[in-house]
């Protein structure tokens, strides 16, 4: 029967007992579980912690940006941010399978934030964001199990951490209901699911950074007209896809040839099924014209009609 403010207090209590005077290093990711536990352990441990924050250019609309004035800025959490899009980039090159690009991001992610973090001398522990779910999805309970969905997921062979999961108790809501707490904007703890990789995998086929440019710029106009409609918190998750093609369009004089943008909006419990939204027609015809109209290159819009399954929400 406790209450959040216990919870605060007893886990500070826990992790100053735990870290002493050592540091702490942490892999920000922008999400949820990692931004709280980060915050957390900075009203603990202060600057003994450092956050990574790995951007690797695939992050939505202003993101990075918002992730640093949140936590870094208002909430003064001490982080590393790094700009990796181009390395990211590099090694995308050339490739359109989508596992592929899921193991490429991934691995890209650990190499950035074990350089950085082999930077920061003398670290002890590594923490991260585990959930209650997460410990039950992966099985055992080893310090070695790392969140086999996480970008984090692996350290570096050199480097022994212990590891600090203050949050391997609760559930999402919980998290969500401490992030608040902790000061951490309604916004960003109320989110929508992001995957790891980002619109790296809604650029279907080949990532470039034009591309990337479409999806970011259509999906921050989605986001802008759900939340004007007051949809945002009842839809599970909303986003654009890039699927590549190229149709005939007609704009003003002339004829046009350019990409088709979709849209998904999904309503869900856990994102294992899930039903397309019934987002209204006047609200999806609204979206459609600002895309068209504001966004370069695209000609025409599509909604997803499809549920889970048989399709998945994402389109990679
Ligand atoms: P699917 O597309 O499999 O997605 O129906 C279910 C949920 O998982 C998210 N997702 C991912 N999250 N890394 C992640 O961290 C990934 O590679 C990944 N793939 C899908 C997806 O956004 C949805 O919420």
């Amino acid at each position: 029967n406790w209450t959040m403010d216990d919870f605060i207090d007893m886990k500070i209590g826990e992790i100053r007992k735990e870290v002493g005077d050592k540091k702490v290093i942490l892999g920000l990711s922008g999400g949820v579980d990692s931004s709280v536990t980060a915050t957390l352990l900075h009203k603990a441990i202060g600057n003994q912690l450092t956050a990574i924050f790995v951007d690797h250019g695939m992050l939505r609309k202003d993101e990075g940006d918002q992730v640093m004035k949140a936590l870094n800025k208002d909430l003064g959490v001490n982080i590393i941010r790094v700009n990796a899009q181009k390395r990211f980039l590099d090694k995308l090159k050339g490739v359109t399978d989508p596992e592929k690009k899921r193991k490429i991001i991934g691995k890209e992610f650990i190499e950035v934030f074990n350089e950085e973090a082999k930077k920061i001398k003398d670290v002890d522990f590594l923490a991260q964001g585990t959930l209650y779910t997460d410990v039950i999805e992966s099985g055992t309970n080893t310090a070695q199990t790392i969140k086999s969905h996480h970008n984090v997921g692996g350290l570096p062979k050199d480097m022994h951490f212990k590891l600090i999961e203050p949050l391997r108790k609760l559930f999402k809501d919980e998290v969500r209901e401490l992030g608040e707490k902790l000061g951490i904007p309604h916004d960003l703890v109320w989110r929508q699911p992001f995957p790891g990789p980002g619109l790296g995998i809604r650029v279907l086929g080949e990532v470039t950074e034009d591309k990337l440019k479409i999806v970011r710029e259509s999906d921050a106009i989605l986001r802008e007209e759900i939340k004007r409609a007051g949809l945002q918190e009842k839809i599970w998750q909303y986003f654009t896809v890039l699927p590549g093609i190229r149709s005939v369009g007609v704009m003003g004089d002339g004829r046009t040839y350019d990409y088709t943008i979709g849209i998904r909006a999904v309503t869900s419990i856990d994102g294992m099924t899930a039903d397309f939204a019934k987002i209204p027609w006047d609200v999806l015809g609204h979206i459609s014209d600002r895309i068209v109209n504001e966004v370069d290159n695209v000609n025409r819009v599509v909604y997803d009609v499809t549920s889970k399954p048989p399709s998945t929400i994402e389109w990679e």
